[in-house]
């Protein structure tokens, strides 16, 4: 059996390769070059995502398959939140998974990560953006219990696109 691992992470390397690995297997096949070359160098530099690392109130989580990266999560609270949210809330920024490594459960653990550390934090709801038509990914957050209650613009390079709001409640004990 496969060694399973979801742990808090700060390393600046692995996150930066898992971010630019995963936006690009998701990603590449329906935006243009451009739009995906913008993004990765405004919004996944190394700087931007040490920025991220360094900010009390984001978290990365990464998953590893027998010590080898294979997905990662960041979440928010409080101001680092994408949208003005009350303070009882979290944000599941991002949350992806390699390609080769879908589909085993990882998606799973790295939630259920989110949703024991919102709870230790006295937050009663979490939160998230998804691409209106990410199908996987929208079947995969209502089996969590996410609902819409909402949307929001995501801009990907020059181009403008429509995410889905969802919440879902986190029961004061699993
Ligand atoms: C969405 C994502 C995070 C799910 O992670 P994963 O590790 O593949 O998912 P899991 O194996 O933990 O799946 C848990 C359950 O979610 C549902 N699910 C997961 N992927 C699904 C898919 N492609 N279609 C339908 N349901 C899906 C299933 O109910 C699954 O349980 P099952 O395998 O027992 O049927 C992953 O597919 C991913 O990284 N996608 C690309 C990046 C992305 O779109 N991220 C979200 C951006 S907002």
């Amino acid at each position: 059996m496969p060694m399973i691992e979801m742990s808090r992470s700060d390393d600046v390397a692995v996150i930066r390769n898992l971010s630019v690995e995963t936006f690009t297997q998701t990603f590449a096949a329906l935006n243009t070059q451009e739009d995906m070359d913008k993004y990765i160098a405004d919004s996944l530099s190394p700087d931007e995502i040490r920025r991220e690392i360094a900010d009390p109130d984001s978290a990365f989580f990464v998953a590893t398959v027998d010590g080898v990266p294979a997905g990662y999560m960041k979440v928010n609270v409080g101001d680092a939140q994408t949208e003005k949210m009350p303070d009882d809330a979290m944000e599941v920024q991002r949350l992806y998974i390699l390609k080769v490594f879908k589909r085993h459960g990882l998606g799973a653990g790295l939630m259920r990560a989110a949703f024991d550390m919102a709870r230790a934090q006295g937050k009663t709801r979490i939160w998230l953006g998804v691409w209106e038509h990410n199908d996987p990914a929208i079947a995969f957050y209502k089996r969590f219990g996410f609902t819409q209650i909402g949307s929001h613009d995501f801009v990907l390079g020059d181009d403008r696109q429509t995410d889905l709001l969802m919440e879902a409640a986190v029961p004061a004990q699993e």
